[in-house]
């Protein structure tokens, strides 16, 4: 988004807010979603991911307010929802609100202090389609806590925090990676993030490349169950080898005790501990802009993604058939939980338009569905938004802007 979309966009979120609350917000947060560019399930079982925040970022416009609740809009949904913070639980009819209850109520069990405040929230993450819409979600929400508690939380502690919100209030079991990627996200790179002690360093990506996400748009209806079968076939193979993690293991290691697990779990577990060293081979090739190995690392991902991990669908297929084979193309692979929603491709930035191009036509001759094709750059991470929309674009004739 350029400078004026982003002030018509603050324009139609403050627009809201007026309508909803009465008066203009006065504290404005964004958190990102994010794109994995190699490391399919390696986050719990504590190995390395290269991840890029993007430019689809959530934000919530806000004010405090006196008293305990928390009054809230989304634009996405047109839906309204209040709670109090003197008793959060989850609310099954508003399912979204639940991101920021849960976030709520594990920073109050941290002992921070919470304050009310009537919320307006609007996001370009596409919601469900593995781009980390709830992620972007919670972690905006911290951060709106944390600017109206008056205190600072280091980003991969705001991680781990809404990462618990995820696992415990909402009930969805993931790891740590898209809550890392959108609090500690920087602009412009990709991060190599080891999920064991959650440190990471950045890593700059060839400037003739474009990461490119292609959208299926199918559903990812698998991908509950599934994640969590996933999950608990990986930590079964690991305690039956001794490992704390599938981490602790080579490739070669592996391959040698691979037949002391039964058939399916030594699948799931050779797909992890080679996906894991190929997080570490393509960094090394985005830094060298080696486009043989980006290609090379890119294919052996999905397919062990489809025939070992099984984290495929027709879909998929369909859209690396169409990624592989358009102009510019350098290398292309599932992203996110897999089972549908985004795919993603390293591709020539002079040629990102021909590619675009080809891939909307061949995905949708082979599915008669039209995909998005989206060129993405790495966004910051969670914080204040730093605008100052015109007065002439508010409508209120007030300045506006973030409070601080
Ligand atoms: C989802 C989860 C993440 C991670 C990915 C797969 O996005 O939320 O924690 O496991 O799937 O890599």
């Amino acid at each position: 988004m350029n400078r004026s979309d982003l002030q018509q966009r603050q324009a139609s979120v403050r627009q809201v807010f007026e309508q909803r609350f009465g008066s203009a917000p006065t504290l404005w947060c964004r958190a990102p979603g994010r794109v994995d560019l190699m490391g399919s399930h390696t986050d719990y079982n504590l190995g390395h991911v290269l991840t890029m925040p993007i430019g689809f970022d959530t934000w919530i416009a806000a004010r405090p307010r006196a008293g305990r609740l928390v009054r809230l809009h989304t634009m996405n949904l047109d839906a309204e929802n209040s709670f109090s913070l003197e008793a959060l639980a989850p609310d099954s009819g508003h399912r979204w609100s639940n991101y920021l209850r849960g976030v709520a109520q594990v920073l109050q069990a941290e002992g921070l202090e919470t304050a009310g405040f009537d919320g307006v929230i609007h996001s370009t993450v596409p919601i469900g389609s593995g781009l980390s819409s709830s992620a972007a979600l919670e972690c905006a929400a911290a951060t709106v806590f944390e600017a109206l508690g008056g205190w600072r939380l280091e980003p991969a502690r705001k991680a781990l925090l809404c990462q618990r919100a995820e696992n415990q209030f909402v009930g969805v079991n993931c790891g740590i990676l898209d809550q890392y990627t959108s609090c500690a996200g920087e602009q412009d790179c990709a991060l190599l993030l080891d999920c064991r002690d959650l440190s990471s360093r950045r890593v700059r990506l060839p400037a003739s490349l474009q990461v490119v996400i292609c959208d299926t748009r199918s559903k990812r209806e698998l991908a509950g169950s599934e994640y969590g079968r996933r999950r608990a076939q990986c930590e079964a193979g690991a305690r039956q080898l001794g490992l704390q993690a599938l981490r602790d293991i080579t490739v070669e290691q592996f391959r040698q005790r691979a037949p002391e697990l039964p058939a399916e779990v030594a699948r799931r577990c050779r797909f992890i501990v080679e996906e894991n060293e190929r997080v570490l081979q393509l960094a090394a090739a985005l830094e060298a802009a080696d486009f043989g190995a980006i290609g090379r690392l890119t294919a052996e991902s999905f397919q062990g993604a489809c025939s070992l991990y099984e984290i495929g669908a027709p879909a998929m297929d369909a859209m690396m058939r169409a990624m592989t084979a358009a102009p510019g193309v350098v290398g292309a692979r599932q992203a996110g939980a897999g089972f549908g929603g985004c795919m993603v491709a390293f591709v020539e930035a002079s040629r990102v338009a021909a590619f675009a191009a080809a891939v909307g036509e061949a995905y949708f001759a082979a599915t008669q569905v039209r995909p998005e094709v989206h060129p993405v750059a790495a966004a910051a991470g969670a914080g204040l938004l730093a605008l100052d929309l015109p007065a002439s674009a508010s409508g209120t004739g007030k300045p506006a802007g973030p409070a601080f």
